[in-house]
C-alpha cells in the first residue's frame, strides 16, 4: 500500500540514485529483520532444485548480492544477483540508466558495472553464514569483463564458476547483454559450441569431488532471428546445459518510438519487450528436448502476463522493470495467481 507513494518519491530522483539508495534501504532493512521466508506458493522442482514458488528476481538489480535478505523477504522463490565478472569494473559513465514512464520502461546501458568475483563470493558466505539465503534459490549471473578480448571470453566464465561454485544453487552465463560490445556473437555458431562445450566440462570437473554439478543455465537476447535461436536449442542440447532463460533487455525502440529516452543506447525492459520475449520462449519450448527448464523474462507486469509466459512454456519466471514500477505488491499478486 505504501508504494505508490515510496514510488512517487524515488521515480522524483535520478534513476540510478534512486536504485542505489532503495538497494541500501532494503540491504539495513532486511538485516535487521532477517531474510524471511519466500511467499508459500505452487512448488516447484527445477533443474534439481526446489522453489517455493517459480517467481525470481531478474539479474541486474542486486549486483553486487548487496541486499539478498531484503529481497528474500519481497516473497521471491528465487533471486538472481550480478552480473558480475572476474575484476571490478565501473560500467559506462553516467546517466546510464533511464525510465519511460508512459510504457513502464527502462533503458539502461549499466555496463556490468559491479565489485568482482571476490567480493560477490564474500557477500553470499555472509548472507548464507546469516541464514538470508536458507529459504530461497540463489543464482549468480556470471559475465566476462569488458577488456577480456572475446576469445578469451570462456576463460571469465571459467573463472566466476570456480570461485563460486560452492556458494550459488545455479549459474547463468550471460551471453545477451547489449551493453558490452560483441558479447552477444557469443550465442552463435562456432563460438557458442565452444564455449558451452568447456564450461560444461567445467561443470563436471568442479563437481568430481563429491559435489553436486551447480545447473547451468544461459541467458538470451530477444532480438535472435529463428535460425539463431534453433542453433541456441541444439548446442544447448548437445552440450546438456541445464536450462535457458529468455530473455534479456531488447535494442528494439518499435514499441517505444517517440518517447522521450527512446533513442538513448543501451537496453529497453518491461512491457515493450514482452512479445519479443514470449516469441523466444515459444520456440525454445518447440526446439529445446522435453526437460529442458526455460525461465521466462522480459515485460511481465501482472498476473495475466506470468500466465501467459508459462502458456508458452516457461518453468520459472523473473522479472525486473515492472517490480521498479508496481514494487513487492506485483510479487504477492503473481505468485498467488500462478
Ligand atoms: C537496469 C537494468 C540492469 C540489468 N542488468 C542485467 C545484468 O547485469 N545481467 C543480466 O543478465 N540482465 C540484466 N538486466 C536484464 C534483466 O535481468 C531482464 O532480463 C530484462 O530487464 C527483462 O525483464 P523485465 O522486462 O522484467 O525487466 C538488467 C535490466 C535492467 C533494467
Amino acid at each position: 500500500m505504501l508504494y505508490p507513494l515510496t514510488r512517487r518519491l524515488l521515480f522524483c530522483l535520478p534513476p540510478e540514485f534512486s536504485h542505489d539508495l532503495t538497494l541500501r534501504l532494503l540491504r539495513h532493512w532486511g538485516e535487521l529483520l532477517g531474510s524471511g521466508k519466500p511467499l508459500e506458493g505452487r512448488r516447484v522442482q527445477v533443474f534439481g532444485r526446489e522453489f517455493a514458488n517459480p517467481l525470481g528476481l531478474a539479474a541486474g538489480l542486486d549486483k553486487n548480492a548487496s541486499a539478498i535478505a531484503g529481497f528474500a523477504r519481497m516473497g521471491f522463490g528465487f533471486v538472481e544477483v550480478g552480473t558480475v565478472t572476474p575484476r571490478p569494473q565501473p560500467g559506462n559513465p553516467k546517466p546510464r540508466m533511464f525510465r519511460l514512464p508512459a510504457h513502464g520502461a527502462l533503458i539502461n546501458r549499466m555496463g556490468f558495472n559491479n565489485l568482482g568475483v571476490d567480493q560477490m563470493r564474500a557477500s553470499i558466505e555472509r548472507a548464507r553464514a546469516s541464514g538470508w539465503c536458507e529459504n530461497i534459490v540463489l543464482g549468480v549471473n556470471l559475465g566476462k569483463n569488458k577488456d577480456t578480448p572475446l576469445e578469451e571470453a570462456v576463460n571469465d566464465y571459467l573463472i566466476g564458476m570456480r570461485r563460486l561454485h560452492d556458494v550459488a544453487d545455479y549459474f547463468t552465463l550471460n551471453l545477451s547483454s547489449p551493453n558490452t560490445p560483441g558479447l552477444r556473437t557469443l550465442q552463435s555458431g562456432a563460438a557458442l559450441a565452444g564455449l558451452l562445450g568447456r564450461v560444461k566440462e567445467e561443470q563436471q570437473l568442479l563437481a568430481s569431488g563429491g559435489a553436486a554439478a551447480v545447473p547451468l543455465l544461459v541467458k538470451v537476447a530477444p532480438d535472435l532471428a529463428a535460425e539463431d535461436v534453433a542453433i541456441i536449442a541444439e548446442q544447448v542440447a548437445l552440450a546438456q546445459i541445464d536450462g535457458v532463460i529468455a530473455t534479456n533487455t531488447t535494442i528494439s525502440r518499435d514499441a517505444v518510438r517517440g518517447a522521450r529516452h527512446a533513442d538513448e543506447a543501451g537496453g529497453l525492459s518491461g512491457p515493450p519487450v514482452q512479445s519479443l520475449s514470449l516469441k523466444t520462449v515459444t520456440a525454445l519450448h518447440d526446439l529445446l528436448p522435453a526437460g529442458v527448464p526455460i525461465v521466462g523474462v522480459g515485460g511481465i507486469d501482472s498476473p495475466s502476463a506470468a500466465q501467459a509466459m508459462l502458456a508458452a512454456g516457461a518453468d520459472l519466471l523473473q522479472i525486473y522493470t515492472s517490480f521498479i514500477y508496481q514494487g513487492p505488491n506485483l510479487v504477492r499478486k503473481i505468485v498467488r495467481a500462478i
